[in-house]
């Protein structure tokens, strides 16, 4: 079955990275060239098509790429420094990320494990390729800081330990803003984490390896709690993300407090909103976050964000968009009082008012999803 899938996989690669890569000649015997087959973990559906098969040359690059700080303006940050590897890919030493000079970011920084399965990226979905997305931290001022794409290119080009590598893998190429973000998407796809113990109680038939609290907790989580309305699991695998955008109250509950939300039109049909707090501080930069709104500038989307995976979540503290709440405990009451349904928009959250013993059993079963990390093929 496997092999039969890969050869499969294999094939649409062909004619995937012949559309992709149009400069790079189809793969030759060249050890740096040859790619490897990938089996995922149990719990994960196939691997996307364009990364059913890995270059180890190419990921090596990627890797060195992902944690070389001088990638960034004064030499301070990778993206690793951020996406711990030690953290599960995620940074859990503050809410919210620190960049560019001590600058804290806007939001917190998710786990890139089991990325290549995202259909968008960031919390407001903004772009929806892994070799693209890499631009903007590259570039964001409060991030890794550079002036261009032309500058990082250059800066690469002037480090004498690239050039070969480079040369190696994209020999038509060389460093390009396309060579630059395809190979460090390509060691982000080796991020791969399942295998947990609910992956084997659930899709590997391993019955009687959660304790009784912890199948009590999955109950609530596809039952009453109607977790899974959002966190899925489909037949064969789970991601615990529906793809979707939902209010769930937590970018409202911060605008709320910091005083009053006004909503200011600025142009016939166009509107912002803004905390009393951030109107007294107007031309200090006001660091608003109104989620998918941003990319949409649709008025339901307003303080929507994107589903997140639950996988490995025990390790990937604090949680939200916005680092606000702490720990698991914290997040079963945040949902279990109603705090998420009243503001949320779609209607799906409800009151749940779990009982001390079935918020601990919720609580079981989220720690279940801790899974292996696989991140070399
Ligand atoms: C200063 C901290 C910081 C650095 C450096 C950084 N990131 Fe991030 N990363 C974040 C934050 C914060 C987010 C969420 C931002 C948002 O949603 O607007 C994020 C989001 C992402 C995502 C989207 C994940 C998802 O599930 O939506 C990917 C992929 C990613 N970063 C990869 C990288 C790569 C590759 C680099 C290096 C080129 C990098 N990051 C550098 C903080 C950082
Ligand atoms: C309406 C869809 C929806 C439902 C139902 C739902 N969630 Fe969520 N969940 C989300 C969204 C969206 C976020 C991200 C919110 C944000 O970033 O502000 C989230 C975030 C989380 C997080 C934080 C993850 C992280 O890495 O920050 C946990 C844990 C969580 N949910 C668990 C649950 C549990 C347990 C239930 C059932 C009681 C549940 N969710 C029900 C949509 C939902």
């Amino acid at each position: 079955m496997k092999i039969r899938i890969s050869a499969l996989a294999i094939a649409i690669l062909w004619t995937a990275t012949s559309f992709a890569e149009p400069r790079e000649p189809a793969a030759t015997a060249s050890p740096e060239r040859k790619a490897t087959e990938f089996a995922v973990p149990l719990g994960l559906p196939p691997m996307p098509p364009r990364f059913a098969t890995v270059q180890p040359a190419k990921v090596e690059l990627g890797r060195k790429l992902f944690f070389d700080r001088r990638l960034s303006f004064n030499n301070t940050l990778s993206c690793a420094m951020c996406h711990l590897e030690e953290d599960a890919f995620a940074s859990t030493q503050s809410k919210k990320s620190i960049g560019m000079e001590g600058r804290t970011l806007r939001r917190n920084a998710p786990s890139v494990l089991n990325v290549v399965y995202q259909r968008s990226l960031f919390h407001d979905g903004r772009e929806n390729r892994i070799d693209l997305q890499v631009w903007m931290p590259l570039l964001a001022e409060d991030e890794m800081a550079n002036p261009s794409m032309g500058y990082v290119l250059d800066r690469i080009g002037e480090l004498d330990d690239y050039d070969a590598q480079f040369n190696r893998v994209y020999p038509a190429e060389g460093i390009s803003v396309h060579s630059v973000g395809d190979a460090i998407a390509a060691y982000e796809a080796t991020l791969l984490s399942a295998n947990s113990r609910f992956d084997r109680w659930h899709f590997g038939g391993e019955k009687g390896l959660l304790t009784k609290a912890e199948v009590a907790g999955f109950q609530i989580f596809t039952g009453k709690g109607g977790c899974s309305t959002c966190h899925r699991i489909e037949q064969e695998s789970a991601l615990f993300t529906d793809h979707r955008f939902h209010n769930t109250g937590i970018g409202y509950r911060a605008a709320m407090g910091s005083g009053r939300i006004h909503v200011i039109p600025l142009a016939p049909g166009v509107t912002t909103s803004m905390s009393d707090s951030q109107i007294d501080a107007f031309g200090e930069s006001p660091r608003n976050d109104v989620g998918r709104f941003e990319v949409t500038l649709k008025e339901s989307d307003r303080w929507a964000y994107k589903t997140p995976s639950l996988r490995n979540v025990s390790r990937t503290k604090p949680y939200m968009h916005d680092g606000s709440i702490a720990t698991l405990e914290d997040v079963v009451d945040f949902y279990s009082s109603g705090a998420a349904a009243r503001h949320a928009t779609d209607g799906i959250l409800t009151r749940l008012d779990l009982s001390v013993d079935e918020k601990a059993e919720l609580v079981a079963f989220l720690r279940t999803l801790d899974g292996e990390q696989r991140s070399r093929p």
